[in-house]
C-alpha cells in the first residue's frame, strides 16, 4: 500500500464519489499514493516524530545475523514492494549463499530501476523480477525457480500490514502463507501500540509534512477527477481510536464547504471528515492472534532495541 500505484481514473473517481457519498465518508488510503503522495510519504520516514522507519532499520541492524540463520541457504526471498532500500541490501548482503530475490512492484519503471541496482549489487543472486499489484493474487508460477530453491521467504518490512483492516489482513496473510509454502517463512514487520500522544505525533508531525501528505488526496483529486474543493477549507487530523486500537488519519472541514465532482454536491458541515486510513497499532499477542486465524504461526519475534517495533517469523500451523 505503500508504493505507488496509479489506478485508472474512471475507478478512482467511482471509489471516490462513492466514498463521499458513505456515512462516515472514507477513501481508501492506496489514493494516497500518487507520485506526489510517495515523495511526501518518503519525507515522512526522515521526520523526527515518525519513529517507525527508523525503529524497523534499527532492528534490522540489531538481528539480521540471526533472521540470516533461521532463513538459512539456498533461499528465495520474496518482497512485496519494490526492494530499493537499504533494508533489503542489507538482508541480502547478510544471507547465506542465497538463491534468487523476487522483487513484486505495481510500478514498471521502480521494478526495472530496482532489479538492475540489486543485480549489479549482488551478482550470486538471481534476481527474478514480478511486476503486480501484490494486494492482488499471483499466480503461483510467477515465483517458480527450475530447480526449486530450498525455501520461500515471504519478506514484508515496513508494517504496511497497519494500513489493513482486520478482515483483509489476514486474507492477504493467508495469501503469503500460501506463496511461502510448507516449509518457507513469512517475515513481516509489525508497528506496536504505544502511547496516544506518541501516536498523534508520529502522524502529524509539527513540520506539516504529513498534513500534506495527505491533502494531496484533496489536490490529487482536483488533478485528476476535476473536483471543485476549496483547499483551505479541510485540515488534517490524526486521531487514536482506542477501541480498535488504530491512528486514523482525517481530511477535516474547518467550515461549511461543498465538493463538487461530475456534478455531484457533497456538502460538509464544520467538523465533519473524510476518513483516509488506518494505521493498526499491535500488541505481540493481538498480532499473534490476527496470524493465527490465518493458519500462522508466529515462532518468533524480533524488536528494534527501543521495544517499539516488531519482527514476526511466521510459519505455516502444523
Ligand atoms: C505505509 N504505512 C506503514 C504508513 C503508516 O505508518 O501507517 C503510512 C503513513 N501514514 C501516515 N504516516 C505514515
Amino acid at each position: 500500500m505503500s508504493e505507488t500505484s496509479e489506478p485508472d481514473v474512471d475507478t478512482f473517481r467511482t471509489d471516490v464519489i462513492n466514498g463521499l457519498s458513505a456515512r462516515p465518508r472514507a477513501i481508501s488510503c492506496k489514493y494516497l499514493y500518487d507520485t506526489r503522495g510517495s515523495e511526501l510519504f518518503e519525507r515522512i520516514c526522515h521526520t523526527p516524530e515518525y519513529y517507525v522507519t527508523r525503529a524497523d532499520l534499527a532492528l534490522h541492524e540489531s538481528h539480521l545475523n540471526d533472521i540470516a540463520a533461521r532463513i538459512g541457504p539456498d533461499a528465495h526471498v520474496i518482497e512485496l514492494g519494490s526492494g530499493a532500500g537499504i533494508k533489503t541490501r542489507q538482508l541480502l548482503a547478510s544471507l547465506h549463499s542465497p538463491r534468487a530475490y523476487t522483487p513484486i512492484e505495481i510500478s514498471a519503471a521502480a521494478l526495472t530501476r530496482s532489479s538492475r541496482e540489486l543485480e549489479a549489487a549482488f551478482p550470486d543472486i538471481e534476481i527474478v523480477p514480478v511486476q503486480a499489484d501484490y494486494t492482488q493474487p499471483i499466480p503461483a508460477e510467477a515465483f517458480a525457480l527450475n530447480p526449486p530453491a530450498k525455501r520461500r521467504i515471504v519478506y514484508f518490512p515496513g508494517s504496511t500490514i497497519s494500513n489493513f483492516e482486520s478482515d483483509q489482513a489476514v486474507h492477504f496473510l493467508q495469501r503469503l502463507g500460501r506463496i511461502a509454502g510448507p516449509d518457507g517463512a513469512v517475515l513481516v514487520g509489525v508497528d506496536l501500540v504505544k502511547p496516544a500522544d506518541q501516536l498523534i505525533k508520529a502522524y502529524d508531525d509539527a513540520d506539516g509534512v504529513t498534513s500534506e501528505f495527505n491533502r494531496n488526496l484533496l489536490v490529487r483529486m482536483q488533478r485528476e477527477l476535476g473536483a471543485d474543493i476549496d483547499l483551505e477549507a479541510f485540515t488534517h487530523e490524526a486521531r487514536w481510536n482506542e477501541a480498535h486500537s488504530r491512528i486514523e488519519m482525517h481530511l477535516v472541514a474547518r467550515r461549511p464547504t461543498t465538493i463538487v465532482i461530475d456534478g455531484h454536491q457533497f456538502a460538509f458541515e464544520a467538523g465533519e471528515s473524510i476518513h483516509t486510513e488506518n494505521s493498526h497499532k499491535y500488541s505481540v499477542e493481538s498480532f499473534q492472534a490476527l496470524a493465527a486465524r490465518a493458519g500462522l504461526q508466529s515462532d518468533m519475534v524480533w524488536f528494534d532495541p527501543d521495544g517499539v517495533f516488531s519482527m514476526h517469523w511466521l510459519v505455516a500451523d502444523a
